[in-house]
């Protein structure tokens, strides 16, 4: 596997696959890995396949009060695990790089960028989709692949990429769990033992909502009923959403794809979850 923190070599590396008839997969990340990313990984392997992943904890998605000093940072054990999952290449841009002086462009997605964590979040999907703008402009994958956990974020970079004719097939890949049910998630290792038993109630109100919506029981009591077990968990709700799957529009009609979504509080730890209406 090979590690590369300059742009020249990436591209020089990227090049040379190319010549060879490769396809280029991409997993962008901002490191902390955990099975969920590995997930990731195995699902850009293929025949004929490179898989480059990148690490770059990006400033830009990161709100003023927000954990970027103390984002988790772990590149030996990273590098360890993307070289065992058979990833081909590392992309490590240093900050510099990424956002030289004078640097001045942002990318806004309109729409499906506002609400839920774009409302909670002001300009973390801007940072969002301006990194991995740049990102691909700098690896030009053919797939790029992100976790289902960040539903969202998946749904924003979807758009953009139809939106600018990117022509990159964007691959969403199901949460990965833990044996409870919590979603895994890097900021997870910022709960103690007990928000960490707590926090299974999360992915279970999910679950019992999601049964009842597909029972057609009435959406405002299972939207309030899925609050109120959070609440008595231990969580501070953001929300509990329900959504079209694509647009992420509210009071979603019932016979296009739906998605619920949450955003709760545990102690200091924001966590997310989401799940499909079938
Ligand atoms: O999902 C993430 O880890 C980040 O938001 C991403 C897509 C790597 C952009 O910084």
């Amino acid at each position: 596997m090979q590690t590369v923190r300059d742009l020249e070599s990436l591209r020089e590396a990227v090049a040379a696959w190319r010549t060879e008839g490769a396809r280029v997969a991409f997993v962008p990340t901002m490191g902390a890995l955990h099975a969920g990313h590995i997930a990731l990984v195995e699902a850009a392997k293929g025949p004929g396949v490179k898989v480059v992943a990148s690490i770059f904890v990006n400033p830009k998605q990161f709100g003023p009060n927000e954990d970027l000093s103390r984002y988790p940072r772990k590149e030996k054990a990273d590098l360890t695990m993307l070289e065992e999952a058979g990833c081909d290449l590392v992309w490590l841009p240093p900050v510099e790089a990424m956002y030289p002086a004078g640097f001045a462009t942002n990318i806004s997605v309109a729409g499906v960028s506002e609400g839920l964590d774009g409302a909670a979040r002001p300009g973390h999907f801007d940072g969002v989709a301006t990194v991995v703008t740049k990102l691909f402009n700098q690896v030009r994958p053919d797939a790029a692949y992100f976790g289902e956990k960040d539903y969202q974020q998946l749904a924003v970079i979807r758009r953009m990429v139809s939106d600018l004719d990117m022509g990159i097939d964007i691959v969403g890949v199901p949460t990965q769990r833990d044996d409870d049910g919590l979603a895994l998630s890097s900021r997870n290792i910022y709960l103690d033992d007990e928000q960490r038993a707590k926090a299974v109630a999360l992915p279970r109100a999910l679950g019992v909502a999601a049964q009842g919506l597909a029972r057609g029981d009435d959406a405002e009591n299972v939207l309030a009923q899925a609050h109120a077990a959070l609440g008595a968990a231990g969580f501070e709700v953001d929300y509990v959403s329900l959504v079209d799957a694509e647009t992420l529009a509210l009071a979603p009609a019932a016979d296009r794809p739906r998605r619920l979504l949450a955003a709760a509080k545990m102690g200091h730890t924001r966590l997310i979850d989401n799940i499909a209406i079938e």
